[in-house]
């Protein structure tokens, strides 16, 4: 299959075009590589197209003989997001439907989006699934939940859409992000040998990177009758942030001090993913204390230098600089 990836150099982008080479595909990545154009390999069946998503020309160039799409690319996390909201807004909303409208018309079969399981908010019950009232509590779940109802509007017999509700990805990836929780923590433990835990009740799902990339390739060859038109939760472990610490204290050492400040982040949510392995048979096959190891992995061998304070780690940091208008 030939297949556009948007947001490809990202830190979900960057681990999952090589698991698509592998499988044979002809891929092209469509982004503006504001982390980094080196986090790709060359490959002969890969094209980078370095450019903006709400460029309808670049789109049209990007689409061409494409099969499917598997939509990354955004201003993806609440800080990066608020930084800007007019863009925040363009990118992550203004920018969705032109997408989705001229890969139908361009003959793409299947489209694959990347929604986030922030679109539900804070909730007390204990199995949020896919039917449960979104209540998204800031603008990017806001615009996050808006595309799902943009992108169903456009299924059809032949073009076929996916929502996939992702809990937080952990774990390494050639692109790293260090500002979602388990890496941050590990982060923090494995430099600081110390873990601020700012509030510590939260419950957090956690999906790692290589289940999150597994899934977008089963997704791409996956019957279509099983799909169409769904929308997926997509986790592995839900925890309390203080037991991701525990984690990473057990993995990193006993000498790790863990505080307790707190917090008025309140952002707690439990997701169930049963329907991910009733319907598709996917069930994630590693978990956090995975994530950290190969966190600690990748520190130890030199591959994330200055990991505490170089921006190309942390979204916020980089949005800031970059300025992106
Ligand atoms: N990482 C997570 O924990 C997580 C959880 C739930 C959902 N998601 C979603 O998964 C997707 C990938 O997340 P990620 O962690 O890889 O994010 P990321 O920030 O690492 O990657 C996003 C990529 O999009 C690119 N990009 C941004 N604006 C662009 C534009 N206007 N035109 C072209 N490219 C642009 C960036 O350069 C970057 O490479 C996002 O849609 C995100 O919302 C991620």
């Amino acid at each position: 299959m030939k297949i556009l990836v948007t947001g490809g150099g990202g830190y979900v982008g960057s681990s999952l075009i090589p698991k698509l080479l592998t499988c044979g595909h002809e891929v092209t990545v469509l982004d503006l590589f504001l982390y980094g154009s080196d986090v790709l390999d060359k490959h002969p069946h890969l094209k980078c197209i370095a450019g903006d998503i709400r460029d309808e020309a670049i789109l049209k160039k990007s689409l061409e003989a494409v099969d499917a799409v598997i939509h990354l690319a955004c201003i993806s996390n609440d800080p990066s997001f608020e930084l800007n909201p007019t863009l925040g807004k363009e990118v992550n909303f203004d920018a969705f439907e032109p997408l989705v409208k001229l890969s139908k018309s361009a003959g793409v079969k299947r489209f694959i989006y990347a929604s986030s399981s922030s679109v539900y908010g804070v909730k007390s019950e204990r199995n949020v699934v896919e039917t449960s009232e979104l209540e998204p509590l800031t603008d990017y779940s806001k615009y996050k939940a808006l595309c799902e109802k943009v992108l169903s509007t456009y299924q059809s017999k032949d073009f076929t859409t996916v929502t996939i509700r992702p809990a937080t990805v952990c774990g390494y990836s050639r692109r790293q992000r260090l500002d979602v929780v388990v890496n941050i923590l590990t982060n923090h433990a494995y430099h600081n040998r110390k873990i601020k835990i700012f509030g510590g009740d939260q419950l957090r799902p956690n999906i790692h990177i290589e289940d999150m990339t597994n899934l977008y390739v089963l997704l791409l060859d996956i019957e279509e009758s099983k799909i169409a038109g769904k929308i997926f939760n997509a986790g592995g472990e839900n925890l309390k942030v203080s037991e991701i610490a525990e984690i990473v204290k057990q993995k990193l050492g006993p000498n790790i001090e863990l505080e307790r400040t707190p917090t008025d982040d309140i952002r707690s949510y439990h997701i169930c993913s049963e329907k991910l392995s009733r319907e598709l048979g996917f069930t994630p096959s590693r978990g956090v204390l995975d994530a950290v190891s190969d966190l600690e992995k990748a520190f130890k061998e030199g591959l994330l230098p200055n990991a505490l304070n170089d921006s190309k780690y942390f979204n916020v940091k980089l949005m800031n600089e970059v300025n992106l208008r």
